[in-house]
């Protein structure tokens, strides 16, 4: 009896240590941290310009080292957009913007995983750019390339063939919306660099400031000033609530907070947080201003709050309307490119628990009941864990994730084999003919890069001609380096 029971007290420790070993490898078997990791080599992949000696994605080259030559000046550097090699101005400010709006939040987990220099090069490989794309206050070079002709090849950046033509805006050509969130993208990127390079920090918020005068003075929509951006991205309206609020985030400058209370209107709910529709940014950023008692809860900072909250119980699904979500639980807008609203919904509800958690709320009022912040980390955590295979298809949308993902993405760089290994120029359309059609695998794994994701029903074609569910983008990857910085240890 007393050895049976021995064994069965062995056997039972063995099970249950089993069973608490399978939990654990269950609950760990997402590795944020290399998923970070890669987030940041993204950026890298995706670096136009003169590459620098520590760059650390090696089978891409220097390439479009003369941008900006035709108008006289040297626009190279900054970010190719997606699978093209664009530098589209309006959505690389965004990029910019949430890549410092997660290192301002995250940036003690960045620094506790070592990506924190990372993250700040990341950001600094387009605020130089942005630096130089705004030579005057009242001039920013908002695109060079065009979509059509671009569009029009296949080829890597480092044999472009394609113009690259320079659009602007200035004093004749308003565009509030571009030079609006080109300054939310400085001023931002101001507070992540004011611990570490202040110098630095205070060079970004002069451009900030100069940008947001500009847009005050000069408002209207940058597509018509710069019709070619217009075609791929462009804007619906201008609101410059979002770089009022970073702006005064950055300075604690009463002028921002007039702005921000008198501008009449804190955009109501939203439908999306997207490289088009800052509403929410702004309003979670004025709602943090509420919790830490600097404004009232009242009056429009109430209105500010309050969408915020209902944005984010739509995401949790606790409002009487709520955001759509595929069977297998991913937060879902529409066909193309969906993953990048998912990924912004999942980190502003992160933010905004973070706020709330840290200023000891405990409530977050919906209308199906009262939740908990916490309630808002789960989520964005499931939004995280479905993104690196905690889905249906067991499939990672982000690439060189885990054991299965993307192998086709619509990306000119990564699905032509490297100029490392192979010199030989690739034409305009021998891209397309030897490369694109390929039914392979893409030679060049472009790690951290997020794909479109999947549909409405979780499923994904794996197909470089799929540019919906295939192509990433820098917009995409940006808020997921917050995300993937604060879950795990
Ligand atoms: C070049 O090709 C070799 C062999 O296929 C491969 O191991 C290596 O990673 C490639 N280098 C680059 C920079 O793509
Ligand atoms: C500070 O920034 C300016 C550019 O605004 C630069 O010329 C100068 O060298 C920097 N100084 C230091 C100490 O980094
Ligand atoms: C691509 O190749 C895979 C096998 O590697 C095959 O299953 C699939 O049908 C092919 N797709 C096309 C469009 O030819």
């Amino acid at each position: 009896m007393a050895r049976l029971s021995s064994m069965n007290f062995v056997l039972i420790f063995l099970l249950s240590f089993m069973i608490m070993s399978s939990e654990l490898a269950q609950s760990q078997g997402l590795d944020y941290g290399t998923a970070l990791t890669k987030s940041l080599l993204y950026f890298e992949a995706q670096r136009s310009g003169k590459l620098p000696p520590n760059q650390r994605v090696q089978w891409r080259g220097d390439s479009a080292l003369k941008d900006g030559g035709e108008a006289g000046i040297d626009l190279a550097g900054g970010y190719y957009d997606a699978g093209d090699n664009v530098k589209f101005g309006f959505p690389m400010a965004f990029t910019i913007s949430m890549l410092s709006w997660s290192v301002v939040e995250f940036k003690d987990k960045l620094q506790s995983k070592n990506e924190l220099p990372n993250a700040l090069a990341a950001i600094r490989w387009g605020t130089d750019y942005l630096i130089k794309a705004h030579p005057l206050p009242d001039v920013l070079y908002g695109e060079v390339g065009d979509g059509d002709s671009d569009h029009s090849c296949w080829q890597r950046p480092e044999d472009m063939t394609t113009p690259r033509t320079v659009y602007k805006i200035d004093d004749q050509h308003l565009g509030a919306d571009l030079a609006g969130e080109t300054a939310a993208a400085f001023a931002a990127a101001s507070v992540a660099f004011a611990p570490t390079d202040s110098n630095y920090s205070a060079q970004l918020l002069t451009h900030a400031e100069q940008l947001y005068g500009f847009a005050r003075s000069h408002p209207g929509q940058y597509q018509n000033s710069i019709p070619v951006a217009g075609k791929f991205y462009s804007s619906f309206g201008y609101q410059l609530l979002w770089a009022a609020a970073w702006l005064h985030r950055a300075t604690g400058n009463k002028v921002y907070l007039d702005y921000l209370g008198n501008s009449g209107g804190s955009g109501d709910v939203r439908t999306q947080f997207s490289w088009d529709d800052k509403y929410v940014g702004a309003q979670v950023l004025v709602a943090k201003l509420v919790l830490e008692g600097q404004v009232k809860d009242a009056g429009p900072w109430a209105q500010y709050k309050s969408n915020a909250v209902e944005f984010m119980c739509r995401c949790i699904q606790q409002a009487t309307t709520n955001f759509k979500k595929t069977p297998g639980g991913l937060l879902w807008f529409q066909p193309w490119n969906n993953l990048h609203y998912t990924s912004n919904a999942a980190f502003v509800a992160a933010v905004y628990a973070t706020y709330l958690i840290s200023h000891d709320y405990v409530e977050v009022p919906c209308y199906r009941g009262t939740q908990a912040p916490d309630e808002l980390l789960v989520f964005a955590q499931s939004q995280v864990d479905y993104i690196l295979g905690a889905n249906p298809n067991s499939m990672s949308y982000m690439v060189g994730y885990g054991s299965k993902y993307p192998t086709q993405v619509h990306h000119r760089g990564a699905s032509i084999v490297s100029i490392e290994n192979d010199s030989m120029p690739v034409s305009c359309s021998q891209g397309y003919d030897e490369w694109y059609k390929k039914n392979a695998s893409d030679p060049n794994v472009l790690d951290g890069a997020v794909v479109g994701g999947p549909n409405a029903q979780d499923n994904y074609l794996d197909i470089r001609s799929n540019f919906e569910m295939a192509e990433p983008a820098t917009i995409n990857t940006a808020p997921l380096v917050g995300l993937l910085a604060n879950f795990g240890n």
